[in-house]
């Protein structure tokens, strides 16, 4: 990774450095709205951007870095690309969903590729097809990290279950795990399941898809230490250690949601925060696929 990458980094176990911040990109379809963000977030210091086959807007995101990065005087090393294959490619259909993420972002190689559930689209989450897909899917994956295509390899929304069983058939162990991470969701489980492998263990929806930003505990918080609502609760993520995804639209609050590493949470502050734990997903819920 190049030495201009301005923000803060965690060590993969593939020896590569991956940005703690990253833009989230869930929900960013139109061209203009991602340029925009993409450049809002270059200016910030963004070095990561989040993308998936089912987000539709890879080739947008691909396209948008092209224009952009010389605008920024950086390369395409400087930038920590991450997308997910599709779930109804899981299975024998992994290899084309894989290519199609890498010629959509046209970017070269991708930085990391996840699993993007343990779930085959189209299949009840009961079905026994579910761990044949994913394991398939998962040697495809290692395949094209052989080739270099993809440059780390992970999963997403797995549970401790789906996990354990990964790391008993896998030959590359998972770079990342990236799931929904936040005060009233603190994943001990898997963040431990995560320590015990060697997985850097990454945050999705750190803002609660913005319904903690009212949160009583963490709007007082915010106050004692003149932050924002999201500032608190992205920097109560990396000062475990736990890189952050968060998704704006707006090129203020992208460029307010990188103001995290100036400044401290009390152990008081991360304490009372992370009381907050009561196993709220506010997102999509693997715990039922087999
Ligand atoms: P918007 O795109 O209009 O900024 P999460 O990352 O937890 O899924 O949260 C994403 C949601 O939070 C989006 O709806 C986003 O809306 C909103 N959001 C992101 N950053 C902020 C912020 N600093 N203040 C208020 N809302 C925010």
């Amino acid at each position: 990774m190049s030495s201009s990458l301005s923000s803060p980094s965690v060590l993969l176990n593939t020896g590569v450095q991956m940005p703690l911040l990253g833009l989230g990109t869930y929900k960013l379809v139109a061209s203009e709205e991602v340029l925009r963000a993409v450049d809002a977030a270059l200016a910030a210091g963004y070095r990561a951007f989040d993308s998936a086959a089912v987000y539709e807007n890879e080739a947008g995101l691909g396209r948008a870095l092209r224009e952009l990065l010389p605008k920024y005087g950086l390369i395409r090393e400087d930038v920590f690309i991450i997308s997910k294959l599709d779930p109804k490619d899981q299975g024998e259909r992994a290899m084309e969903g894989a290519l199609q993420s890498l010629s959509q972002l046209d970017l070269g190689y991708i930085d990391l590729y996840l699993i993007h559930c343990p779930g085959t689209q189209g299949l009840a989450v009961t079905d026994q097809r579910n761990p044949g897909n994913r394991a398939q899917s998962w040697a495809i994956l290692e395949e094209l990290h052989g080739q270099g295509k993809l440059k780390a390899i992970g999963v997403s929304n797995y549970t401790p279950a789906h996990m354990r069983e990964l790391m008993q058939s896998c030959k590359i162990t998972p770079a990342v795990l990236q799931v929904e991470f936040h005060p009233k969701l603190c994943q001990r489980e898997l963040r431990s399941v995560c320590k015990e492998y060697g997985v850097c263990f990454q945050s999705y929806s750190s803002l609660g898809k913005g319904k903690l930003l009212t949160d009583p505990v963490v709007s007082e918080v915010a106050k004692n230490c003149e932050r924002t609502p999201a500032q608190v609760l992205l920097r109560w993520a990396v000062q475990q250690g736990v890189p952050v995804l968060p998704k704006s639209s707006n090129p203020d609050r992208i460029q307010g949601n990188a103001q995290m590493f100036d400044f401290t949470l009390s152990d008081v502050d991360m304490d009372r925060m992370s009381a907050l734990d009561c196993g709220q997903k506010y997102c999509r819920d693997s715990s039922n696929i087999v």
